[in-house]
């Protein structure tokens, strides 16, 4: 059985912190599990670190489904919970209804999040009382970047940090069985966690956080477009795997590559009952 929303509310009141990772593919997965995260988000940020978007607005169904399987076939403990895309849920609540269902039903996944704050409060309510598993995440919301006016900390001023802690309060009413705070000051997300009994899940947002999620790549330091601040390169994989390529173009120029030990011969007696027939120079 996988990790349920009920564990993660028993982290927090045991005061376990919850540390998630994006995931995008079956391998990472894999590594995710042995590392024993509890927690895979299949991010619309796979927009840009997978596909080479500049932002997450052009991500699809079909893209998150698409990774979303392959993560799911490279875990058996992991909670998974996929990302709603732009546009997947904004224009009714059948429709975010139905998308959410897809990316269960489909995709295998156990939850899924979805970006903004009282605006979508009854279409959450509506998924939750579907059966239907969700994470919110305010302050920062990458898909609402044209109209936030870039990637910008939210929280500032006292109208804005009033907006998030009103968001706050509007999920957890809705029934969001956790909550992305992302790119917010320390002191608005600390207040957020003393609350509500569901834990919150920090990007950029402090460390009084019931738990942090970073993008996979940012953690391996596999993607070097932009950085932001808050993202910890815990390896250099960008480097890695820069000199593994050069290392074997060189090795394949100079003919090192391959050697006797990556190359297939005939045995003796499959060389004698082809060598009357064939050429073999
Ligand atoms: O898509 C994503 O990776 C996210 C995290 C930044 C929380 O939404």
């Amino acid at each position: 059985m996988r990790n349920t929303i009920n564990l993660f509310k028993e982290m927090k009141v045991a005061g376990e912190p919850i540390a998630m990772v994006t995931a995008y593919d079956y391998t990472t997965a894999k590594i995710l599990e042995q590392a024993e995260i509890p927690l895979i988000l299949v991010g619309d940020s796979l927009g840009q670190v997978i596909l080479g978007y500049e932002t997450t607005i052009s991500v699809t169904m079909d893209d998150i489904l698409h990774h979303a399987k392959a993560v799911i076939r490279g875990t058996q403990k992991i909670h998974v919970v996929a990302d709603m895309p732009f546009m997947s849920y904004q224009a009714t609540t059948v429709q975010a209804l139905q998308n959410a269902a897809r990316l269960m039903k489909e995709g295998g996944v156990q939850s899924v999040k979805m970006e903004g704050g009282t605006a979508i409060a009854s279409k959450v309510a509506t998924l939750v009382d579907a059966g239907i598993p969700v994470m919110g995440h305010i302050g920062l919301t990458p898909q609402s970047v044209n109209q936030i006016g870039g990637y910008r900390i939210q929280g500032r001023t006292l109208e804005s940090a009033k907006k998030i802690l009103q968001d706050a309060a509007s999920l957890v009413e809705a029934g969001v069985y956790a909550l992305v705070l992302e790119a917010i000051p320390s002191e608005i997300s600390k207040i957020i966690t003393k609350s509500f009994a569901i834990p919150t899940i920090g990007i950029g947002a402090g460390r009084f956080c019931d738990g942090q999620v970073q993008v996979f790549h940012d953690l391996v330091g596999l993607f070097k477009d932009f950085i932001p601040r808050h993202a910890k390169n815990y390896g250099n994989l960008y480097d890695s795997v820069l000199l593994a390529a050069k290392d074997y173009a060189k090795e394949v120029k100079d003919k090192s590559f391959p050697t006797d030990q990556q190359t297939y011969y005939l045995s003796d007696k499959e060389l004698e009952a082809m060598k009357d027939n064939i050429d073999l120079c």
